[in-house]
């Protein structure tokens, strides 16, 4: 459907509960994009399937994410909110994108070094080929903005190098996409330990999820690790202190943001009490979208029918693009 609006792709997979790396790295910035852009949001359930999920637990987690995109502010009415294996021709841009990408630079791929480490007895094909199948994901509607936080750069760098390369050899088609977040660096929120980035299946206690409980999300803030204070006015930052603020960006008030931080240009600070208003603001902040993702959940006949109209726009806007595909490689028979 051409509306003159640029267009915006990007998913989230459904592999466990979303948490606020997931919301301020990428739902966020869908919910600004809905207005202006024309956006393709999607739940990657053939993503999560290189970790073997139980066949049974699929559509609850399915459910569970697209639940948790509207409850966040994503309106079904603005975009097309669907589930990836519901649009075949991402997996027909797959197959024709691997005869493009090379095994060496897809075993260079840090995340797929990373699976390689932490899973050692499932290194399959569709985890080496995963930037391939992502790349189809975007490519498939020609987007040219990718709204993700920093953990995806690297992917995006490949799918403009196979949009590239497909153009090259067969003529223009794709657009070169970009990651993209509204102010200008991409986002990493890390974990409340101070080890590494939230995530939805690692280290469950330093991680804040869009489904804990008010008690959850305070028992797990007043624990994440500070320190005994600056030892001198002016003294640097450690990195769990400067996390700890991060977060506060999120979800408090300036003024309540710049006491804090006077307090500790000042020595003054108090790490508890930073961590009692986290914990108050981040409660205000989860709460509601806890409350109406439960609520949403409840409501199958209503997700059913989002995902089936989401699916139908996905699939008119890659029907055309796998068309113009076919076509300059040759695959137009009839
Ligand atoms: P996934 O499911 O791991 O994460 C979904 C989105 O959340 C962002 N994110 C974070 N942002 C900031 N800080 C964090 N700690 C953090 N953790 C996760 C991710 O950057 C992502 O934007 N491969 C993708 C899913 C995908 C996709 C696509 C994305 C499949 N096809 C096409 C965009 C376009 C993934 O595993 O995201």
């Amino acid at each position: 459907m051409a509306t003159g609006k640029e267009i915006v792709v990007s998913g989230i997979r459904s592999t466990g509960f979303l948490h606020l790396g997931n919301y301020f790295g990428a739902i966020r910035n869908y919910i600004r994009m809905q207005e202006d852009y024309d956006c393709y949001f999607f739940v990657a359930d053939w993503h999560s399937l290189t970790t073997h999920p139980d066949p049974k637990d699929l559509r609850g987690n399915v459910f569970r994410v697209l639940a948790e995109n509207i409850a966040s502010g994503l309106d079904p009415e603005k975009v097309a909110l669907y589930a990836q294996s519901d649009v075949p021709e991402i997996a027909e841009l797959y197959l024709l994108l691997n005869m493009l990408a090379y095994k060496g630079e897809l075993e260079k791929v840090p995340t797929f070094k990373d699976k390689v480490r932490l899973q050692p007895q499932n290194v399959n094909a569709g985890l080496l080929t995963y930037p391939v199948l992502m790349s189809a994901d975007i490519l498939v509607h020609r987007a040219v903005k990718v709204p993700v936080g920093k953990d995806q750069e690297q992917h995006l760098e490949m799918a403009r190098n196979f949009a590239q390369r497909f153009n090259n050899r067969y003529g223009q088609l794709f657009p070169e996409p970009v990651a993209f977040n509204f102010g200008d660096n991409l986002i990493r929120i890390p974990s409340l330990d101070g080890t590494g980035k939230m995530s939805k299946s690692e280290n469950e206690m330093a991680t804040l999820y869009l489904a804990d409980t008010d008690e959850q999300i305070r028992k797990k803030i007043m624990k994440a690790k500070t320190d005994s204070g600056p030892l001198e006015p002016g003294a640097p930052m450690p990195e769990t202190i400067a996390n700890l603020f991060l977060l506060m960006q999120q979800v408090s008030a300036p003024a309540v943001i710049s006491d804090f931080e006077r307090a500790y240009q000042d020595q003054a600070i108090r790490y508890g009490d930073l961590k009692k208003q986290l914990a108050e603001d981040m409660v205000r902040f989860i709460a509601p979208i806890r409350e109406k993702a439960q609520e949403l959940q409840q409501d199958k006949p209503y997700l059913n029918r989002i995902m089936k109209a989401g699916a139908e726009k996905a699939r008119a806007s890659a029907a055309q693009t796998l068309q113009a595909a076919r076509k300059l490689i040759g695959i137009d028979y009839y």
